[in-house]
């Protein structure tokens, strides 16, 4: 949830001297700050330094990132020409840096952790691209989605192209697995959900789970002609999704990412035992005194009560003026706890 960040005096040092963007779009760079939180914190993976943004710039959408607005999108998406006339880019020519990192850091990790590789899910990406940044409301993207339907599905279709098309890419690049952020899905009804976003969702997951894609997409094959490798695993994370879960149990993911707005255990009744989740401490709770973020740690522990599939985590994004010694100490407490 955002290892990397302005919360590390490692990484403010860096982007003194460079602009978010040109980190990002710096192979060398990202691949470093990439590493940064390996090195300082017992985490078990890495995730690539990028956004859920830059791809965008592919398909024709002017991105930048404002001092203290976040990311601003130029000439967002208003009208049924508007989406018409989006391209449908080759990651590998667009987004190429992110690639080129993904290599740098397996290259530096030699086997020690794996490495998540990700992208914004379709509905995510929609809401920044038609809002042209950040919102509250997502007015306007239900708008478009309940006024025009058929322009919404243009959207989506190919959106869902890209977010496949380029985490085979990550894949292919060395990615040891793929996590869908879509943040926002929460501010949906399930209705809306089910109608207008999940048949997505399940697509990108299909494609990037499908065996013949793969295999053509690594060229490997074993003595039978199978891919030689297993399908990778899927996290799919959203927030405020307490009241989705059952819907998002049908996104074929094998990781379902919780805020803290539901307990563990609630979650995973309402998941079945047979996915995993990931979560789900509330970033604030960092800045509690240790005795207090150790106790809601232990809590959550305890709620996950040992299944085989829990990826301890923050609920969201860690925030800007998070005490670094807490995170160091938070992620050494949990590789202390014996688990039943
Ligand atoms: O841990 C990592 O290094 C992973 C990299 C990562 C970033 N963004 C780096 C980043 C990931 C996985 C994201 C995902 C992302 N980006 C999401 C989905 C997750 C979530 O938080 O819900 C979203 C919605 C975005 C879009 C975005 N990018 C926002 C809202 C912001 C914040 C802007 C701000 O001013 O704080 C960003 C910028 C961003 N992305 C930063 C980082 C480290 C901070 C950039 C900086 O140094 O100024």
């Amino acid at each position: 949830m955002r290892q990397a960040g302005r919360y590390m005096p490692e990484y403010r040092a860096l982007r003194e001297r460079h602009g978010f963007l040109e980190m990002v779009k710096t192979p060398e760079l990202a691949a470093e700050i990439t590493l940064q939180p390996v090195r300082a914190f017992e985490v078990d993976a890495a995730i690539i330094y990028a956004d859920i943004l830059p791809p965008l710039e592919g398909m024709g959408l002017r991105l930048s990132y404002e001092q203290g607005e976040g990311p601003v999108i130029h000439n967002p998406l208003r009208t049924h020409a508007d989406v018409a006339a989006l391209e449908q880019p080759d990651p590998h020519e667009t987004i190429g840096y992110t690639l080129d990192a993904i290599r740098l850091v397996k290259r530096e990790l030699g086997g020690r952790v794996p490495l998540i590789g990700f992208s914004g899910a379709p509905f995510t990406l929609a809401s920044y691209a038609i809002e042209g940044g950040g919102s509250r409301e997502y007015r306007r993207t239900k708008q478009l989605m309940y006024a025009e339907p058929a322009t919404w599905h243009m959207l989506m279709q190919k959106l869902a192209r890209l977010v496949s098309d380029y985490a085979l890419a990550q894949l292919a690049a060395g990615a040891d697995a793929i996590q869908l952020f879509d943040s926002w899905a929460g501010a949906l009804s399930p209705g809306d959900y089910a109608e207008y976003v999940l048949p997505y969702v399940r697509q990108c997951i299909a494609v990037i789970k499908n065996k013949e894609q793969r295999t053509k997409n690594k060229g490997i094959e074993n003595l039978y002609g199978e891919p030689s490798v297993a399908a990778p695993p899927v996290i799919y994370f959203g927030t405020g999704t307490a009241g989705q879960l059952g819907l998002l149990r049908q996104t074929g993911a094998d990781v379902i990412g919780v805020d803290w707005r539901i307990t563990l255990d609630d979650a995973w009744a309402q998941l079945g035992p047979d996915v995993a989740i990931q979560g789900n401490l509330d970033p604030h709770a960092l800045f509690a005194p240790w005795p207090e973020i150790e106790r809601r740690a232990a809590d959550i522990l305890r709620r996950a009560a040992g299944r085989a599939g829990h990826i301890f985590n923050l609920g969201h994004g860690i925030l800007t003026e998070t005490p670094v010694e807490h995170v160091a100490r938070l992620a050494e407490f949990v590789h202390s706890v014996e688990l039943r």
